[in-house]
């Protein structure tokens, strides 16, 4: 079977992608190595930025984001015991940002794929991709028991940071940036009605807490702990007096207490592959850059990198002009080492790190003193979190 292009992956870079290049009448076939019921079961992070909103409603997949999803045009920064708002549309002429889960995201957009029939298996083993540099790279894998083989004009590498793309590629071609965080959030889903309408990201002496949320009735909440945290020697009862003692504030603030119905630890790393190509295919999301869930920027980098791509694919197709795969890279990695820095920035702002002294803790307290008293640090604090432009307009897409 030929396609013209193989997406390895079906998460929100993979789905996306899928789905503007049918808008502009590319095939392609996603193949995902999970069930459709485990991809839109997992649950991942939940904050989407202004673009990547204005992108899912023009691209025709933002109808239940627009009724479900939760608008937020403000967050809480705490510290020292007190709550201190900073107005994120204020200082962005009117810009927030939408509370919706990934997993809806991902339900959206395969409820949006099997409307076009295009291909989209999922529960595929072995994938393996092969003759990337060559004129026709393709994809091997095994499908209800049979093996199978695509080939392709291009390959996506969506496949996340534990995928098989990047790591099939030789190395020594692509240098690699990393940084890893001596900690890791455990975070809960509670049946509980949120207390806050907006976030609250806490930074405390016993370690950073974050207050959010799924719907009226569900809190999301997370905490600082230990790397490699085993989940189980947290009981819910211990779990909730660190969310209460880290958040409680001195006005009587704390989150509402109800039963936990999910938990697990996310590791913390920053981590840049670059380029975000090899020969014919081009890596998009996680499988080229993962960045700490602090600054909340994960899935709308997977999101900016597949506008890039599909604009790249448009005007191949259209003209045979390989202009925008050449620059493919370079433009996402601009928008990418910006969020790498911000995501950082949030993270070494707001956690306890182990090596910390009294002068380090100080400093923090005193850039969020700084970061809540200055209209300057908040707007830049507002522009970064509801999302810096797009690198493309929707136009170059066709769907605006
Ligand atoms: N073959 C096919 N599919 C694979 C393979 C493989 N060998 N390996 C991984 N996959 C699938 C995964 O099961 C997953 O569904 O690729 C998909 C990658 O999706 P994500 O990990 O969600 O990555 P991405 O689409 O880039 O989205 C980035 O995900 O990790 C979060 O915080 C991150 O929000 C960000 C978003
Ligand atoms: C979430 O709601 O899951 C969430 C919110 C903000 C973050 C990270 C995760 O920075």
């Amino acid at each position: 079977m030929h396609t013209q292009v193989g997406i390895v992956g079906a998460g929100p870079a993979g789905l996306l992608l899928g789905h503007l290049l049918h808008l502009n009448g590319i095939d392609s076939v996603i193949l995902e190595n999970r069930s459709r019921e485990y991809v839109i079961d997992r649950v991942r992070a939940g904050v989407l930025e202004q673009g990547t909103v204005e992108l899912m409603s023009a691209m025709g997949v933002g109808a239940r984001l627009q009724a479900q999803g939760l608008r937020h045009e403000g967050l809480y920064l705490s510290f020292q015991g007190e709550r201190h708002h900073i107005n994120m549309a204020e200082h962005t002429g009117g810009k927030a940002i939408t509370i919706y889960g990934q997993n809806e995201v991902v339900k959206d957009l395969i409820d949006a794929r099997i409307v076009t029939s295009r291909p989209l298996h999922f529960e595929v083993e072995n994938v393996a991709v092969h003759d990337v540099t060559s004129e026709c790279p393709r994809i091997t894998y095994r499908s209800n028991g049979r093996d199978e083989q695509l080939t392709c004009d291009f390959i996506a590498g969506c496949d996340g940071f534990h995928g098989i793309c990047r790591p099939s590629i030789p190395s020594g071609t692509l240098t690699f940036y990393e940084r890893s965080y001596p900690f890791g959030w455990l975070g809960i889903l509670a049946e509980a009605s949120p207390s806050s309408e907006e976030l609250v990201y806490t930074y405390h002496e016993r370690g950073f807490a974050l207050f959010s949320m799924r719907s009226p009735t569900i809190t999301r909440l997370y905490l600082q702990v230990p790397p490699e945290e085993n989940i189980a020697h947290w009981s819910d009862e211990a779990i909730w007096n660190e969310m209460l003692a880290r958040m409680a504030t001195k006005d009587g603030w704390k989150p509402n207490v109800g039963p936990i119905i999910q938990k697990g630890v996310t590791p913390m790393r920053s981590f840049v592959a670059a380029p975000m190509r090899h020969g014919r295919m081009f890596l998009a999301g996680d499988s080229a850059h993962i960045v700490p869930p602090t600054g909340a920027k994960g899935l709308n980098l997977a999101a900016s990198d597949v506008l890039v791509l599909a604009r790249a694919l448009r005007e191949f197709y259209r003209g045979g002009s390989t202009e925008w795969l050449d620059r493919y890279s370079d433009v996402c990695l601009r928008r990418v080492w910006k969020a790498q820095r911000f995501s950082w920035w949030m993270t070494s702002t707001l956690h306890r790190f182990p090596d910390g002294n009294p002068f380090d803790r100080q400093r923090q307290i005193a850039d969020l003193d700084y970061l809540t008293g200055s209209r300057a640090a908040m707007t830049s604090l507002a522009e970064q979190y509801v999302g810096l432009p797009l690198e493309v307009p929707l136009s170059s897409v066709g769907i605006a």
